[in-house]
């Protein structure tokens, strides 16, 4: 298939507005936060990455890739969205991780903080469980997270737009693209 068809068979006929961060951008950023993380950890931390589903299963992918130390992968889901473009504000836990957290650095990993809401919820039922330590590492920062503490590690700082592609979606649509969009 060729680049152009491909790229017409990824969005279905459907407009974007425009590419906020190509391919060669987002991969350069990863491979970057990657180094950036081997640095910040030892192999005596037992690193545990944690991707909240699903919207950072494509970075993660990368990610974990880039990372120069023993991990262990797991994944937790939560869901505050439903199909609009504005967070509902109510965050479910719909699956907890398997893997104990005792002693570990867990590094949380996020697609995008737009409203700080789903973290806010989240570490301090995640910080009861006797991690030694607790970070975030975001793909995208929106500027809409006023009072919350900006994320250890940020890949882009993200315009105030409905962005999708690389793992985020619109009702489920685009995740799959490998840049990102906004729509
Ligand atoms: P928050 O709770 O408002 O910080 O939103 C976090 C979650 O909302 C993210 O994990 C995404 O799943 C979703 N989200 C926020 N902004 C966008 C966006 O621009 N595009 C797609 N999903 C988004
Ligand atoms: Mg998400």
């Amino acid at each position: 298939m060729t680049s152009t068809r491909l790229a017409e068979a990824q969005l279905g006929g459907r407009a974007i507005r425009r590419v906020v961060f190509t391919e060669e951008e987002v991969q350069r950023r990863v491979w970057e936060l990657g180094a950036e993380i081997s640095e910040a950890y030892t192999i005596e931390d037992r690193l545990l990455v944690l991707g909240l589903l699903k919207g950072s299963f494509v970075f993660l992918a990368d990610l974990v890739r880039r990372i120069a130390l023993p991990l262990h992968v797991d994944f937790l889901v939560a869901s505050s969205y439903g199909k609009g473009k504005v967070s509902s504000g109510d965050v479910r836990l719909l699956y907890d991780p398997e893997s104990s957290l005792e002693g570990r650095a867990v590094l949380l990993v996020e697609d995008i903080v737009d409203s700080g809401t789903t973290l806010r919820k989240l570490l301090p039922r995640l910080e009861a469980r006797g991690s030694s330590s607790l970070v975030v590492c975001t793909l995208l920062h929106k500027p809409t997270d006023g009072d919350g503490h900006r994320p250890r590690f940020v890949g882009f700082d993200a315009p105030n737009e409905f962005l999708v592609g690389y793992g985020l979606d619109h009702a489920e649509d685009f995740r799959h693209l490998p840049y990102i969009a906004s729509l």
